[in-house]
């Protein structure tokens, strides 16, 4: 088993969506040099959605023609339907992660769809994504805990990734929305997945609400996954999942993930920059669990 760990950084997207304070885009552009300068080679840079539904994303379009045309780093744009997807096209996205919540309710809430209406707008623009040479990443949301219908029973999540696989998505990512998971779930769900589609296809996405990002991203780990999202000093939130906080902190995830002898290509040190970066766009206080210890290490 391979012990190459690929860090997704979703801070741009995820961590700052739910930022009240607006970020202009010179400020994302900066956060995203930091991370690209701490070795980070994986990002979600931003989301191609209603600017009313949320006005941090609104600079998508011009974000993305001041992306650094780097081959070697892997952006990708969140898009909730059709009209986002031409627009991140249009925007030169080659790489699009479609979101499709697991349960009725939060489907609505987010993206004012019913499940199997936002299912079949998934599958629809995966079609359009392979037959234009765009990769699909294709997240299920509250994959194991909805903020409006409580546990998720894994069966829906198998029912709703093998849609999406046969449909021809690149990549499932198991998403915890709002930190309401725990480890055994992590367990059960992602061993099935990996006996029926083998773990390259598949990706985790936890938040740290409860305080176990850490601990689900390892059960993750141990089952064989070896891509995680996570967000640069635990920035995070979904408007539309009441009680979800942070992201996994990218500093944390990283730290484990060195320390434990996988190969991350982040260095913690310039991490600590790119926290700092971040801090100076936001008012919510950054830093993960090992933010303090990393700091009194000078
Ligand atoms: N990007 C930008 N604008 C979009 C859009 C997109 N992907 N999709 C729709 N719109 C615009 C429409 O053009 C329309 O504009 P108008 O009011 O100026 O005419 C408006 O948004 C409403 O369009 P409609 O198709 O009726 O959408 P809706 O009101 O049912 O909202 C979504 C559906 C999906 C657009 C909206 O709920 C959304 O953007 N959700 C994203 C939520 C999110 O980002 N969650 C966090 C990530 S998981
Ligand atoms: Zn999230």
């Amino acid at each position: 088993m391979s012990n190459i760990v690929t860090v997704h950084e979703v801070g741009l997207r995820d961590g700052l969506q739910n930022q009240p304070k607006h970020v202009p885009t010179q400020g994302k552009i900066e956060i995203l040099n930091a991370l690209i300068a701490s070795g980070i080679t994986s990002i979600e840079a931003t989301s191609f959605v209603s600017p009313k539904a949320v006005p941090q994303m609104a600079d998508a379009t011009d974000l993305y023609s001041r992306l650094p045309s780097d081959d070697s780093i892997h952006f990708e744009a969140l898009v909730p339907n059709e009209k986002g997807y031409e627009l991140a096209v249009n925007a030169g996205a080659k790489t699009i992660a479609l979101v499709l919540a697991s349960t009725n309710t939060m489907n609505r809430k987010n993206i004012n769809m019913t499940l199997d209406h936002a299912l079949n707008v998934n599958i629809n623009v995966i079609g359009r994504a392979k037959a234009e040479g765009v990769r699909a990443r294709s997240y299920i949301s509250t994959a194991l805990h909805c903020p409006y219908e409580g546990e998720v029973k894994p069966s829906i999540v198998f029912d709703i990734a093998e849609k999406l696989h046969s449909a021809g998505a690149d990549e499932l990512v198991i998403a915890d929305t709002t930190g309401g998971g725990n480890p055994a779930q992590v367990k059960s769900i992602f061993n099935t997945l990996i006996n029926k589609y083998g773990s390259k296809i598949l990706a985790a996405h936890f938040h740290d609400t409860r305080g176990m990002g850490l601990v689900l991203a390892w059960t993750a780990l141990e089952c064989g996954i070896r891509k995680f999202d996570s967000s640069i000093g635990g920035l995070g939130g979904c408007p539309f999942a009441p009680g979800a906080t942070g992201n996994l902190a990218t500093e944390d995830l990283v730290f484990m993930l060195n320390e434990s002898g996988y190969k991350t290509g982040v260095n913690i040190e310039k991490l600590k920059n790119a926290i700092k970066v971040a801090q100076s766009y936001v008012d919510q206080p950054l830093g993960g669990k090992i933010t303090k210890w990393l700091d009194s290490q000078q």
